[in-house]
């Protein structure tokens, strides 16, 4: 929570500090606030404090910003962050960025410095262009994908309708609105694509309102329950297989990670399973034959490409064998940097440090904007 009291303006840097200055965006209103509050703090530990000064800004889960001192003084003096960054500081006005860049962040670069954004927010308002287009509209560089991409890739009925169109193999899906719930529908959509069925909000993470649904009542409660988070939801087949994502990084010549594998300690990769009960397993590489790492690694690049990603995604499968094979899930633009997150794990795996992760971030949310500047009218 915010104290309520305006912040002070922190002294000025030095003009001779030509560090980067980092302005991490972390909290945010969706229900995925606790998950980007520890993503914060991973992200803010392994930042090298000789190369930047850092600004952290806490968003309430009622979308009000702050500057979070405690944990800036702490990044100052040296200490260690806790495993969790706890939302609360002097008021600032909201997304002042836009307006004031100066005031918004009041210990902000020296005379040297850049500035980029890390919008370390996932799922709805941070994760969905939302952000991103205010960090546009401040001509700011920011970490990750841009307006277009973002709000594509959050969506997952959008997402699937572009992937669908550039050939991807997807699992069968539908998507559906309130205003298209008939008595009828949950038995159509069981009739059509079998069940157990996955319905899950269109603009969701984490699992956040995914259910399982074995028969035609629980579609009908899990389409309630998934649209209390979204207007939209997607309805799909249950796929049998595994689930392997991989980790995308770059530009415009973006490389893949090694595979990782989820084993789910529950019926599936539920909430509880990802973040509370340590239920599912990791495997970082995922045991998969050579060919299936050649070919999942290139799939990923290429929906990465076809969604317009930039710096960072993760992009997960499921692999059907026998069967269809790989089959794209979901693309996340911020995906989670917790301890136990698959980003991270999986450029470790891939012989990168976590340090060395920050640093090739914040050079691509640089180089984007520079060339954007250069290449799109204003
Ligand atoms: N069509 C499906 N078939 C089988 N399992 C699924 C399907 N869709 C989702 N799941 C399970 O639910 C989890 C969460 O769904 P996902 O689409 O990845 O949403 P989120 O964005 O919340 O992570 C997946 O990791 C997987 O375990
Ligand atoms: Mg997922």
């Amino acid at each position: 929570m915010t104290t309520g009291t305006p912040a002070t303006p922190a002294a000025a840097p030095p003009p001779d500090d030509d560090r980067i200055h980092l302005v991490v965006l972390y909290g945010g209103r969706s229900a995925e606030h606790d998950v980007s509050c520890t993503s914060a703090a991973h992200v803010l530990r392994a930042a090298d404090p000789a190369r930047y000064r850092i600004t952290p800004i806490a968003i309430s889960r009622d979308g009000r910003w702050a500057l979070d001192a405690a944990s800036q003084a702490l990044l100052e003096s040296g200490a260690e962050l806790p495993a969790r960054l706890e939302p609360s500081g002097p008021t600032l006005p909201t997304g002042a960025f836009v307006t004031d860049p100066g005031d918004a962040v009041p210990s902000g670069a020296g005379a040297g410095g850049t500035t980029v954004v890390v919008p370390l927010l996932h799922g709805p308002l941070g994760e969905d262009g939302t952000v991103q287009g205010m960090l546009e509209l401040a001509d700011l560089p920011y970490v990750g994908s841009g307006v277009l991409s973002s709000a594509l890739a959050m969506d997952k009925a959008m997402a699937k309708q572009v992937l669908g169109a550039a050939g991807f193999p997807q699992c069968r899906h539908r998507a559906v609105r309130a205003s298209d719930l008939t008595p009828g529908l949950p038995g159509a959509l069981a009739a059509e694509l079998g069940l157990p069925l996955f319905v899950k909000p269109a603009n969701m993470g984490s699992s956040i309102g995914v259910t399982k649904a074995k028969t035609p009542e629980e579609v009908r409660d899990a389409i309630d329950l998934a649209l209390t988070y979204d207007e939209w939801v997607v309805v799909e087949e249950a796929v049998v297989g595994r689930e392997i994502e991989v980790a995308v990084l770059g530009n415009l010549e973006p490389r893949a990670s090694v595979p990782g594998e989820i084993v789910p300690g529950a019926e599936f990769y539920d909430y509880a399973d990802k973040y509370v009960d340590d239920g599912s397993q990791a495997l970082v590489p995922a045991p998969l034959a050579e060919g299936e790492v050649a070919e999942v690694q290139r799939l990923a690049v290429d929906v990465f490409r076809a969604l317009r990603c930039e710096g960072m995604a993760r992009v997960d499968f499921f692999l059907e064998s026998p069967g269809r094979g790989f089959l794209c899930n979901e693309v996340n633009t911020i995906p989670g940097f917790t301890p136990i997150s698959m980003y991270p794990k999986l450029w470790l795996a891939s012989g990168m440090s976590y340090e060395g992760l920050v640093d090739e971030l914040v050079r691509l949310a640089i180089e984007r904007h520079a060339r954007r500047r250069r290449t799109t009218t204003r």
